[in-house]
């Protein structure tokens, strides 16, 4: 079967690239902007910084902010009201993960308005017709929603949290902007970052990685780990340097798909709102030493990426451990918990389990996890 890549039509990247939306506006022929945030973005005048540029350019625009993080199908179904009422004819979506996903599901269910339910859209979702244009501004570092073609919605009435596959959903243009991320606590910029590892990670060790997406996964992995401590430190390099690094991790595993990490961390995100990027961080070294023995000698290029030496001369066991250790010692630099004591209830876990196998990419796992498989790495971090 032949491989497929899907990516944005156009990219802007580096410091200023916001400022590109006025030309592509114009000659696009756009009229009016539908622009997907939410509601701390715009306190923290981040949306801003955007809705600055249009506003010199005479642009008319309508601002969405009822988006939570782990936004919900409740959050997508006003959306869709509110941009039927708003004669707007594209979406720009400044966010982190949640404006963009919650923008995509918008996109989607206005023109194909059959999965006007939301529900439905999970999986590979059979849509006929590509998504209303969107613009996708990104302001963590991060999820790469800017260029990826998933997203992802919380369905708060049954605990879960669904990922929803589409070619229809990318948007055509992605800006990458480093100082739209500049506002990020330090926090936040660590677990968005461990995020964006954890997306080149799986995406690299995943059942369908090929050629073209290990080449973007390394190379995500050698700047992400080079970068990670600069941003949580807020110096320009470090801001740049992630804000490439996790876009590169996005064309990679958009592509071709994740694993059991991520299927774990949306069963937390939807039954205690975890934050995406703290779940994803505490559970990686965790799973990667359960994924191990199913990766060959990828864990070889992980270290190497990851700036461990001597390598080559290592034994599989041995590079296997330095691969690990090298995302603990990132995580631990920049303030991750260790574990889930915090987060995880006992009386809780056979439901998590239960979701994260039901996720749409465990079947990417590189190795496959049962549910007493899923149960027992859950236990291992309580
Ligand atoms: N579409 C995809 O491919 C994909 C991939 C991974 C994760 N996700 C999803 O994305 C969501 C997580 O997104 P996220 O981690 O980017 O966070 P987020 O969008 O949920 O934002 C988290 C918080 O950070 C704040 N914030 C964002 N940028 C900021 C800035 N520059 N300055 C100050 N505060 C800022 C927001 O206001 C919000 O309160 C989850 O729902 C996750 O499942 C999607
Ligand atoms: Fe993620």
């Amino acid at each position: 079967m032949a491989n497929r890549i899907v990516l944005n039509e156009i990219s802007y990247h580096g410091t200023g690239a916001i400022q590109n939306i006025k030309d592509e506006v114009k000659t696009r022929g756009f009229k009016k902007a539908f622009v997907c945030s939410d509601p701390d973005l715009v306190k923290f005048k981040v949306t801003n910084k955007v809705t600055d540029v249009l506003d010199q350019a005479g642009f008319a625009y309508e601002l969405y902010s009822n988006i939570k993080p782990n936004p919900t199908i409740e959050n997508v179904q006003t959306g869709v009201a509110a941009f039927k009422a708003s004669g707007a004819d594209y979406i720009i979506a400044i966010g982190g993960g949640s404006s963009m996903d919650t923008a995509k599901a918008i996109g989607i269910i206005i023109k194909n308005p059959e999965f006007e339910d939301v529900r439905s859209l999970e999986g590979v979702a059979p849509t006929k017709n590509p998504c209303v244009p969107i613009i996708a501004v990104p302001t963590t570092a991060g999820t790469a929603a800017e260029v990826t073609i998933n997203y992802v919605i919380t369905d708060v009435e049954k605990k879960r949290k669904f990922v929803c596959v589409d070619t229809h959903d990318i948007p055509v243009i992605a800006v990458v902007d480093p100082d739209m991320m500049s506002s990020m606590p330090a926090g936040l910029t660590a677990s968005t970052g461990m995020d964006a590892l954890t997306h080149a990670i799986e995406g690299y060790i995943t059942k369908g990685a090929w050629e073209m997406t290990d080449m973007f996964h390394l190379k995500a992995i050698e700047i992400i780990s080079k970068n990670l401590r600069g941003a949580v430190a807020n110096t320009p390099e470090g801001r740049e340097g992630m804000a490439l690094g996790q876009y590169i991790a996005g064309m990679g595993f958009s592509n071709v798909g994740l694993g059991i990490v991520h299927s774990m961390a949306h069963a937390l995100g939807a039954v205690y709102d975890t934050p995406h990027g703290v779940a994803n961080a505490i559970l990686l070294p965790t799973v990667m030493e359960f994924n191990a023995d199913a990766t060959g000698d990828k864990f070889k290029y992980i270290a190497k990426a990851m700036g461990v030496e001597g390598v080559e001369q290592m034994s599989q066991a041995e590079y296997r451990k330095a691969a690990v250790d090298a995302v603990k010692k990132l995580s631990t630099d920049v303030g991750i918990p260790a574990d889930l004591k915090a987060i995880v209830k006992e009386e809780d876990v056979t439901f998590l389990a239960e979701s994260a196998v039901a996720d749409a990419c465990a079947p990417g796992n590189p190795k496959d996890a049962s549910l007493e498989d899923i149960i027992a790495l859950y236990r291992s971090l309580m």
